[in-house]
């Protein structure tokens, strides 16, 4: 949602905090602002939008000071204007916070009625307020910060800084990450290891319900109560984070270029592509023991494991459950003992995906999630992970990160399988010969690119669009709707095809664009009965199919997408590249900010 930085250096720490902001640009950028403590005073520079706006304020108005703390900003409470931005600051007090305080109004209400006065509308400022009123009281600024953190219901990852000591940040987490960076006689903190990469590879994550003292030359971490507890300090990868956008033009652009490699890199986590044989996982269920699968995730995480469920059902003959999120956490869902559950998370951040896997973790049934980022809250809460190695994914539409959950899926269900004995060996070792296929089938499928440049050309005007497809190409219908509307603001919806009769077909007529994703296959004859009724309505139909299919097509289709012929297994893999480079190319034609639009963050931290 929002990225903090906090630096206790050497040098003036401003372009430093700038520049760790950039690389959190992905988590928010509604407005952004940096504090010092200059000349002995708190000083600040905040600006609204994008972070070059606030780069600008630091180049016209120059920020000395070697402490600060900055933030950039998905705003949750309070428009996303400069008034709004952070750091908030109170009397000797700075803060940069990452959340939303659930009691922030009751807290509000307390201050004003001590006589505190507010000048924004965020529940961030109600924070630097109650740790201010501590110092009055007589607290030293670290147990200041540490009684007001005590009063705070909700999520939140802080850093708070205090005019009169340049030696001290205190941190706090509860939900969001944060992480304490270690340097040579200077400290950092931040939202992830992305934004501490330049700075130091030697992270500790805190862990909820920490707060950390940090000074130049240490940092002491304590629990809520005040006792000091031990985190693991680890080499972050952080250093391979730096990324950039080469010679693309967006980051969802070069993400969705980086499959072949980063799906084989994933898949070769798995399985051997030299001797087609699993590598070893230390389970902890037994997929030959389980009676249910329980899947959870968000977005395009859970329709990847949406995608999931044909799978494990079809081949390894094993019932799934699955839900979004934002709902299974609250339905109360009855776990068996037999269970295991499974969750599906790029950021391994994401909020409403962290609470069912609490859920089914308090029910006591094994855990296991599948995420692309290693030191993630999930990752760490899990009892297995199951990591996609799609490298740091940097647009917010997610691209890369998809397709490598589908490869660790579909290798999975193989996996189970083969250990419910649902399929013969011959069979299992053509399942992974077929795996071992996805990256090359991509790679051919990226070469037809210009091809759906020309096609997405017809979309860029359009109003509304329908997705269409069948079995696994069903949530790849609502993938490829996703896409396109969370980069092209074009309402888009996902159906089963099979659906269109029992309502959506009235939205057919000349104006709305039906996008069909129909290999030739199980289900071909059935989806070509539905475009045959979307024809007959002077629809305009784009189909997404194979050679075979193109031929096979009774209906005469407005534009059709031939990709490489693909095993049923990887299926999904390769046709997620069409939809997700339509999406990709109309929103270039709108003009839209395809890598941070509108409204959207990259990784959902709140609920
Ligand atoms: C996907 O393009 C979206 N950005 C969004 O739906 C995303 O998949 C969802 O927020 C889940 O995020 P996660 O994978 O980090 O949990």
């Amino acid at each position: 949602m929002c990225g903090i930085v906090g630096i206790i250096g050497q040098a003036p720490v401003a372009p430093l905090i700038a520049d760790a902001l950039k690389r959190l640009e992905y988590r928010g950028y509604d407005s952004a602002g940096v504090a010092t403590i200059e000349s002995g005073v708190l000083a600040r520079r905040r600006a609204e939008g994008k972070l070059v706006n606030l780069e600008r304020r630091l180049q016209a108005e120059p920020l000395d000071g070697k402490i600060g703390i900055g933030h950039t900003r998905w705003a949750t409470h309070g428009a996303p204007n400069e008034t709004n931005a952070h750091p908030h600051f109170s009397d000797d007090v700075a803060i940069v916070h990452n959340g939303i305080i659930e009691n922030f109004a009751e807290l509000r209400d307390e201050l004003v009625r001590d006589g505190y006065e507010f000048s924004s509308q965020t529940d961030t400022e109600v924070i630097a307020h109650l740790v201010s009123r501590e110092i009055k009281r007589g607290a030293a600024p670290a147990e200041a910060a540490h009684r007001a953190i005590k009063r705070l219901e909700g999520a939140f990852a802080l850093a708070i800084m205090f005019r009169g000591d340049e030696d001290l940040i205190v941190g706090a987490r509860n939900g969001p990450p944060l992480a304490v960076g270690h340097g040579q006689g200077e400290m950092f903190l931040g939202s992830d290891a992305i934004a501490l990469a330049p700075f130091t590879d030697s992270i500790t994550y805190l862990e909820d319900g920490d707060w950390t003292i940090v000074r130049r030359n240490q940092a002491q971490i304590f629990d809520l109560g005040g006792n000091p507890v031990e985190r693991h300090r680890q080499q972050s990868i952080g250093t391979t984070l730096l990324v950039d956008k080469g010679n693309h033009r967006h980051f969802m652009e070069k993400e969705i270029h980086e499959q072949p490699e980063v799906i084989s890199h994933t898949l070769a986590h798995y399985l051997d592509f030299a001797g087609g044989t699993w590598r070893p996982l230390d389970m902890p269920f037994d997929f030959a023991k389980l009676d249910r699968l329980t899947i959870s995730a968000c977005g395009t995480a859970y329709l990847a494991g949406l995608i999931g469920k044909y799978w494990f059902e079809r081949l390894a003959r094993l019932p799934v459950d699955i839900d979004i999120a934002s709902e299974f956490r609250y339905r109360e869902i009855p776990l068996a003992k037999g269970a295991a559950a499974l969750f599906v998370s790029q950021s391994g951040e994401t909020a409403d995906t962290l609470a069912s896997l609490r859920y089914c973790r308090n029910a006591g049934i094994p855990i296991a999630s599948i995420v692309n980022v290693g030191g993630s809250t999930m990752a760490r809460e899990s009892d297995l992970v199951f990591p996609t190695l799609a490298g740091p994914e940097i647009g917010v539409a997610s691209t890369k990160a998809f397709t490598c959950q589908l490869a660790v899926i579909a290798s999975l269900a193989a996996r189970a399988a083969a250990a419910r004995g649902t399929i013969t060996r011959e069979e299992e070792k053509t399942l992974i010969r077929q795996l071992c296929e996805a990256p090359r089938l991509v790679s051919e499928t990226l070469k037809l690119q210009h091809r759906i440049e020309k096609v997405a050309r017809e979309l860029a005007h359009v109003r509304h669009v329908l997705y269409l497809g069948r079995d696994t190409n069903y949530p790849l219908a609502m993938e490829g709707a996703l896409k396109l509307k969370e980069i092209s603001y074009i309402h888009a919806e996902g159906y089963a095809a099979g659906e269109l009769k029992h309502g959506p077909i009235a939205l057919i007529d000349e104006t709305m664009p039906v996008i069909v994703i129909a290999p030739h296959g199980r289900m071909f004859e059935k989806t070509v009965s539905n475009m045959q009724e979307v024809a007959a309505r002077g629809g305009k139909i784009i189909l997404i199919t194979d050679g075979k299919g193109a031929e096979q097509a009774s209906v005469k289709a407005f534009e059709t997408i031939v990709l490489p012929d693909a095993p049923d297994l990887i299926a999904p893999i390769v046709y997620a590249l069409p939809l997700q480079m339509l999406a990709y190319f109309t929103a270039v034609f709108m003009g839209t900010d395809v890598d941070q639009p509108r409204n959207l963050a990259k990784s959902v931290t709140v609920e």
